[in-house]
C-alpha cells in the first residue's frame, strides 16, 4: 500500500536531498524532491583509486552519493588502502589489487563488476620519478590506459550507456611564458617523459572515441593539493619536512608557476563531467590559482609559524634551501577553464588561501596516515636530478 508524504525544503542547491525519504517503505513523492542525479547512482570502477585524487574520488562517491564503487589498483608505492579507510566498511565498496596492464584481470573486472562508467585514474604521476625512471610511466600511463581502452570498448559494445572517462593533466600542453592560459585547443609540447606518457594516453583515448565511437571524456586539471597527497608532492614534502626540522628544498630560484587547484574541486569536476560533458570532448580544469613555488613555500611556513610555532621561535622559512633546478622544468602553467565553467557550471569551492590552510591543519592532526610512509617508503630525498 503506497502512503504521501508532504515533505518541503529539503533540497539542496546542488539538487542532493537533505534528508532521505523512506520510498523503501511505500512513499510516493510528487514533484517536490529533486532526486540526486543519475550519475550518483551509477556503478564506477576508479582506477588509482588508492592514490591521492582517486581516493578522494571514492571517499566522495561512497560518502556523498549514492554509487557503487570498484577500486583498481596495483598498490605501488604511491597506492594506499589507509586513504580509503573511510569507506572500506561500505557495502558500496569493493577493492581489486589488479595492474591495469594486464587484459585477462581487466576484462574480468568489467565483466564481474559491470560498470555504468570508468574513472581512470592509475598512472605513475610524479615528474622527477620520470626523469629517474621513465620506463614504468610508458608502460603504466600508455601500455595501461591502451589496455583499458580494449576492455572497455568490448564492454561498452554490449552495454551503450557505458563512458570512459580519462583524468589527465595540464603538464601535457606544455610550458607558458609569463602571459597567457592552456585552453582545451592549445596545442600539446609535453616536455617530461611523464607529461609525455600523459600525452599519449590522451590521444589514444581521442583515438578510441573517433575511430571506434567509444563515448569518452578527457578532463586536463592543474595542480592538484589536499589531505592524503603522497609526500614526494611539493606541498606536503614542506609541510612534513618542516615539521621535521628538515630542509625545505626549492628548485632553482623557485620561480616556477603553477596553478593550485584543491583536490575535492576536481572531484567535482570529475563528477560534473561524467555526468553532463559530451563524449569526445576534453574539459580542462583549473582555479585560477597561479602561485610560484616560492610562494607556495612561504605560504606553509607563515601557516605553520602560527599553528605549530617553532620551540627557538624562529620562522620555518630559515629551512628554505634552494637545491639545483629540475631538468626541462617548465615555467609556467595557467588553465583558462572557462568551458568547464559556462558549459557544465563548475565553480571551485576553495580559494587557494582557505585550501591551504585547511591542508596544513590536515597534515597536522593526520600523522597516523603520513608517518607511516615516512619512515617505510620515502624520507623526503631528492628525486630526479638527470644524470
Ligand atoms: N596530482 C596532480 O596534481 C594531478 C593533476 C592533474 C592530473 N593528475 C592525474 O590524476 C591521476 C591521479 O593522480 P594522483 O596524483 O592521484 O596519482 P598517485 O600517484 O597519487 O596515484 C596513482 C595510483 O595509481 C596506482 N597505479 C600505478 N600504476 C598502476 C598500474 N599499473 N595498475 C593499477 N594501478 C596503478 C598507484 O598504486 C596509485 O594508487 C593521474 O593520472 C595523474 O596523471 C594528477
Amino acid at each position: 500500500m503506497s502512503k504521501k508524504a508532504l515533505i518541503t525544503g529539503i533540497t539542496g542547491q546542488d539538487g542532493s536531498c537533505l534528508a532521505e525519504l523512506p520510498l523503501s517503505k511505500g512513499y510516493e513523492v510528487h514533484g517536490l524532491v529533486r532526486r540526486r542525479s543519475s550519475m550518483f547512482s551509477k556503478r564506477c570502477i576508479v582506477t588509482g583509486g588508492a592514490g591521492f585524487i582517486g581516493s578522494a574520488l571514492a571517499r566522495h562517491l561512497v560518502r556523498d552519493t549514492e554509487a557503487t564503487v570498484l577500486v583498481v589498483d596495483k598498490l605501488t608505492y604511491a597506492g594506499n588502502l589507509e586513504s580509503l579507510k573511510e569507506v572500506a566498511d561500505s557495502p558500496r565498496y569493493s577493492f581489486l589489487q589488479a595492474d591495469i596492464c594486464d587484459q585477462a584481470a581487466m576484462d574480468k573486472a568489467f565483466a564481474d563488476f559491470k560498470p555504468d562508467t570508468i574513472f581512470h585514474l592509475a598512472a605513475e604521476s610524479h615528474v622527477d620519478r620520470s626523469i629517474d625512471g621513465p620506463g614504468e610511466f610508458i608502460r603504466t600511463n600508455v601500455v595501461g590506459t591502451a589496455t583499458l581502452l580494449q576492455s572497455a570498448l568490448a564492454w561498452w559494445r554490449a552495454n551503450p550507456q557505458f563512458r570512459f572517462q580519462h583524468i589527465s593533466t595540464d603538464e601535457v600542453y606544455g610550458s607558458l611564458g609569463a602571459e597567457g592560459f592552456f585552453t582545451e585547443k592549445t596545442p600539446y609540447a609535453p616536455h617530461s617523459p611523464y607529461s609525455a606518457s600523459k600525452a599519449s594516453s590522451d590521444h589514444l583515448v581521442r583515438a578510441w572515441h573517433d575511430t571506434y565511437g567509444l563515448p569518452t571524456l578527457i578532463t586536463n586539471c592543474s595542480n592538484n593539493y589536499g589531505p592524503y597527497h603522497f609526500p614526494e608532492k611539493l606541498i606536503p614534502l614542506v609541510i612534513l619536512n618542516a615539521l621535521d626540522g628538515k630542509p625545505l628544498p626549492v628548485y632553482g630560484a623557485g620561480a616556477n608557476v603553477r596553478d593550485w587547484l584543491h583536490v575535492e574541486d576536481h572531484v567535482a569536476a570529475l563528477c560534473l563531467v561524467n555526468e553532463k560533458g559530451t563524449p569526445g570532448e576534453t574539459y580542462n580544469v583549473g582555479g585560477h590559482n597561479e602561485r610560484t613555488n616560492l610562494e607556495v613555500v612561504q605560504t606553509i611556513c607563515r601557516i605553520l609559524d602560527e599553528l605549530r610555532p617553532r620551540a627557538d621561535g624562529s620562522s620555518y622559512e630559515s629551512l628554505v634551501t634552494f637545491v639545483k633546478d629540475r631538468p626541462g622544468h617548465d615555467l609556467r602553467y595557467a588553465i583558462d577553464p572557462t568551458k568547464l565553467m559556462d558549459e557544465l557550471g563548475w565553480k571551485p569551492k576553495h580559494t587557494f588561501d582557505t585550501g591551504i590552510r585547511a591542508t596544513v591543519r590536515w597534515y597536522l592532526e593526520n600523522d597516523w596516515w603520513w608517518r607511516p610512509i615516512r619512515e617505510a617508503k620515502y624520507a623526503g630525498q631528492r628525486l630526479g636530478v638527470a644524470k
